[in-house]
Formats: C-alpha cells, sequence, structure tokens
C-alpha cells in the first residue's frame, strides 16, 4: 500500500499534539528501510547514532562520525517522501562551540536532505539548541537517557530516580521548549516524570522507555523487528524475529547449493 499523505515537517508535530494524535517516529538507517517506514506511514523516521551500534556491531554511539551520519541520513532521505527525516549529530559534532555545532548542524539539511537535527542533552544544552534553531534548523530534543553521556551516568541506566535527577528532567524539558525546540525524545525515565513533562510542555514528547503518557513513541527500528536477541531491553516489543528468519533462509540456501538444486533452468539463461 503506498502512503499518499503530504510533507510532515517539523511544524506539524504541534498539531498533532493538540489534537491528541500519538506520533509514530522509527529509526532508520537506509533506504529501502527508509522507503517501508514511510510508506507504512509513520510520521518521523530518526537516522539515529544508535547506527553505530545496530548496523556496524559497535558497544556504544560514541564513535559514530559526521561522514558516516552524512551518509545514512542521505541515503534515509532519498527513501522518505512524506515523514519528516531528522540526523542525528554525533558525538563530537555539537559540544564544543556554538559555530561548530551550528555548522554540522547545516550539513545534516544541505549535504543530506534532512528536514532538522537532534542532539542530546538538557538545561546545560539550551543556549546552543537556541543558536542552531535561530539559523533555520528544527531541532529534536533528548533528555533521559542520553546514550553520549553513559560514561557519566556508568552505564545505561533509568534517569529521574531521584528528587534532583526527577527536577533536572523537569527543568530541562521546559528550557528545551523554551530554547525552540520542536519535540523531545524522553529516553528511559519513570513513566509519572514522563506524563508531568508531556502535560507541562506545548511541543510534543516522544518517548523511548518512558511509558504511555508521551505524546508519541519512537523505536530503534532493528528492535522492533527483532534483529538482535543477545539483550532485549523491558520496553522492547519485537514484532518479528527477522534474525532467526535471516538465519534460517540462509541456511536453507546453503542446503539448495550445497545439494545442487539452484539454480533451477528457470533461473538460468538460455
Ligand atoms: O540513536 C537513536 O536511535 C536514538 C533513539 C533511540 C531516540 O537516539
Amino acid at each position: 500500500m503506498t502512503n499518499t499523505r503530504s510533507r510532515i515537517t517539523a511544524t506539524s508535530f504541534g498539531a498533532m499534539k493538540k489534537k491528541g494524535e500519538k506520533i509514530v517516529w522509527l529509526t532508520a538507517y537506509d533506504y529501502y528501510t527508509a522507503r517501508a517506514l514511510d510508506r507504512a506511514g509513520v510520521d518521523g523516521i530518526l537516522v539515529g547514532d544508535s547506527v553505530n551500534m545496530v548496523l556496524y556491531g559497535k558497544n556504544d554511539t560514541l564513535s559514530a562520525t559526521m561522514d558516516m551520519m552524512l551518509r545514512h541520513t542521505e541515503a534515509v532521505s532519498r527513501g522518505a517522501r512524506n515523514a519528516l527525516v531528522i540526523g542525528d549529530m554525533p558525538f563530537g559534532s555539537y559540544q564544543s562551540s556554538d559555530a561548530e555545532a551550528v555548522a554540522n548542524a547545516c550539513k545534516f539539511l544541505s549535504e543530506a536532505g534532512a528536514g532538522g537535527v537532534k542532539l542530546e542533552g538538557g538545561i546545560e544544552m539550551a543556549a546552543r539548541i537556541k543558536r542552531i534553531t535561530e539559523c533555520g534548523i528544527p531541532v529534536f530534543g533528548h533528555i533521559g537517557l542520553t546514550p553520549q553521556s553513559i560514561n557519566k551516568f556508568g552505564g545505561y541506566k533509568v534517569q529521574g530516580k531521584t528528587d534532583a535527577g526527577k527536577n533536572y528532567l523537569l527543568e530541562s524539558a521546559q528550557a528545551l521548549e523554551e530554547a525552540g525546540c520542536f519535540s523531545i525524545v524522553l529516553e528511559a525515565m519513570k513513566s509519572d516524570i514522563a506524563q508531568e513533562i508531556s502535560k507541562a510542555l506545548t511541543i510534543p514528547t516522544i518517548g523511548i522507555g518512558a511509558g504511555i503518557n508521551c505524546d508519541g513513541q519512537i523505536m530503534v527500528v532493528n528492535d522492533i523487528l527483532g534483529m538482535n536477541d543477545d539483550f532485549v531491553p523491558k520496553f522492547v516489543r519485537q514484532y518479528l524475529k527477522q534474525g532467526e528468519l535471516i538465519q534460517e533462509t540462509a541456511a536453507k540456501f546453503a542446503a539448495d547449493v550445497r545439494g545442487g538444486k539452484y539454480p533451477s533452468e528457470s533461473e538460468s539463461y538460455g
């Protein structure tokens, strides 16, 4: 089935929140996956720096580079006709100065066809986000368990468990809205905090491991497809066992080749 909706932009999401429409995001890293997600009618596609883990097999996102992110974002932009494509700014591409952050954010739009960028960080990153949005670049915020800060957190840990942690998240969400973010990812936090943030903000909150009361949800596409069964986080729902399916399919192909059953005459020329 082909999706015939018109192009979604960063400005579309505020109205969706007002109408109480749940917003659907998934990650993608390549052209065909983006095309399939777009045809399925997802609202937004994030080219996450999770690419470093789920496509390149790294243990964390920290070594993702601008070149890598731009290349994958460009492929996804080509596959998505309607969904908003957002490029994830990799670790080290926006932390050092406003000038470097703006220059790198611009590349996602001018070189990779994205409709905006995502970057991680709370109240401490608000001034930088304001500078980027002032340049006409839509910014998707990201607070909670921000994977680029795992060394600070001491691992992949649910955030907001103390009063101070909760206050930091509430203040950060407010600061990011004021800085001009069009939406904010809330990752791995207690559901009641995500609910409080979602009620307080006019921009939509998009949850991942943050409970049902966010304005929308985002998942890593490889997780819902069941590509990895080494470790499945509590919040992941696997709709497929793609890892097992690939293994079974490859085993069938191998058996056909080894048994002299592939290719048949109809699969051969002349
Ligand atoms: O990199 C990523 O895929 C993300 C999402 C999980 C929000 O940041």
